[in-house]
């Protein structure tokens, strides 16, 4: 249970609040390399942290990121004309670089100089993983590139895809760090279905309830549940929270979607929109020698709710808040627990069931939610340390080392004995 203050310093994340300071302080996804794919393409739009922007590649293929609003009278870059070397406005042709220096003005007789003293907000970018990044903190404070494992892996080895979530992004990291949840909410009820859900015979299932376990570390934590297998051992999952918002998991194990064992990590990223929507960015990489396939990945995101066919124009998913993430009562009773398609489709449903921002101060924890309450504690110390004039967690470079692993460990072998070589495979 959180006080409401502490429920509105997690939450709120625009200019000037102490987790906006705090989110400021990180690399944010910010869209798809994918959907600005060449030179002079068309501009999007990109809502991050609050704040309303365009991105858009020029002709020389860099990307700009700029506030969305023209200086002069505030009509939507979005309209833009993207054409050598800048974005023009449509309304009175004034044309800004990817750094926001205006680079002249159609309204204004040649001999104007009033161009060289205008500009607009621009933010930096990076582009890695099929993912631009952007930074929207203080200049000095730049953290080094975003180099976790999946965005350093060959691009034939890793897919990425985005879905945006309508409601405050706590909600969706807190189900990512929730892995007590994952063969209830998503148990397949028979084995008699074709729909996706964790297999009754899994050792998800059998193992029951996990033993949580926290380990802090520099860049947030590493996290495990530990499932006993009777003789047969303990069913070790072993994840990692990045800060602030990252979540890997291991998907090593057979059986998921009926694939042999593969050196597969999967995870998210819950961006904060605004503070109430968030973009859940989803990406799935191997570490081993066999690349991912295209139709492997859409076969894996048709499980997961979000194939092509699943997402809106606007990056909501078909089922979603407005039609109860057309549940199907029919196949609730005789073949998922929940009866809603896709297995992150059920964690949107339930994330998004508890209102746009929840009120904590409602809640009633139990052992199972350990993982939630250490990030939480985290965020709020690091929202203390940002306005001390300190360094939050995970803005170094110690998580580009990190990877998420599931085993089954013998009884009478510690977790961390058998399975820290492998979570940071590169120390
Ligand atoms: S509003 Fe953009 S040039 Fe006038
Ligand atoms: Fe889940």
């Amino acid at each position: 249970m959180l006080s409401r203050d502490e429920n509105h310093i997690l939450t709120q994340t625009d200019q000037g609040t102490p987790m906006g300071d705090v989110m400021r302080r990180y690399w944010l996804p910010a869209l798809l390399s994918e959907e600005i794919p060449n030179a002079d393409c068309p501009p999007v739009r990109v809502k991050l942290l609050g704040e309303k922007l365009v991105a858009f590649r020029d002709t020389g293929g860099r990307i700009g990121l700029l506030d969305e609003f023209c200086p002069h009278r505030l009509a939507s870059l979005f309209l833009g004309r993207n054409e050598e070397h800048g974005l023009r406005c449509v309304f009175h042709g004034w044309k800004f670089d990817v750094a926001g220096n205006c680079l002249d003005m159609m309204n204004e007789p040649p001999d104007s100089d009033f161009k060289d003293k205008m500009w607009t907000k621009s933010y930096p970018t990076v582009e890695a993983g099929g993912v631009v990044w952007a930074y929207l903190g203080p200049e000095d404070r730049i953290p080094p590139p975003p180099n976790f494992e999946w965005t350093q892996v060959q691009a034939t080895h890793r897919h990425v895809s985005k879905n945006r979530q309508e409601c405050n992004w706590l909600q969706g990291l807190e189900g990512g760090v929730d892995t007590a949840h994952a063969p209830i909410l998503h148990r397949a009820i028979t084995a008699n279905t074709d729909r996706a859900g964790i297999a009754v015979n899994s050792n998800f299932v059998v193992g029951s309830a996990p033993a949580l376990e926290v380990d802090t570390t520099d860049y947030g934590y590493r996290y495990v549940g530990v499932r006993a297998l009777g003789e047969k051992g303990n069913y070790v999952r072993a994840y990692h929270y990045v800060m602030p918002f990252h979540q890997f998991r291991p998907r090593q194990a057979a059986g998921y979607q009926g694939q042999p064992a593969k050196p597969h990590v999967a995870g998210h990223m819950w961006v904060p929109m605004d503070d109430e929507n968030c973009m859940i960015y989803n990406f799935i990489y191997s570490f081993g020698e066999e690349p991912i396939t295209e139709e492997e990945w859409q076969e894996i995101e048709r499980g997961y709710g979000r194939g092509p066919q699943d997402i809106l124009p606007d990056f909501r998913t078909k089922g979603n808040i407005g039609n109860d993430w057309l549940i199907d009562r029919q196949a609730q009773r005789t073949e998922t627990f929940t009866g809603i398609e896709g297995i992150n489709a059920q964690d949107v449903a339930v994330q998004e069931s508890m209102g746009p921002i929840v009120d904590r101060t409602r809640e009633n924890l139990t052992r199972s939610d350990m993982a939630i309450v250490a990030a939480r504690r985290m965020l709020l110390e690091a929202s203390r340390t940002v306005a001390d004039g300190g360094d939050p967690p995970g803005v170094g470079t110690s998580y580009y080392n990190v990877r998420a692993i599931e085993s089954v460990v013998p009884i009478g072998v510690e977790w961390r004995d058998a399975l820290m070589p492998d979570m940071y495979p590169k120390s």
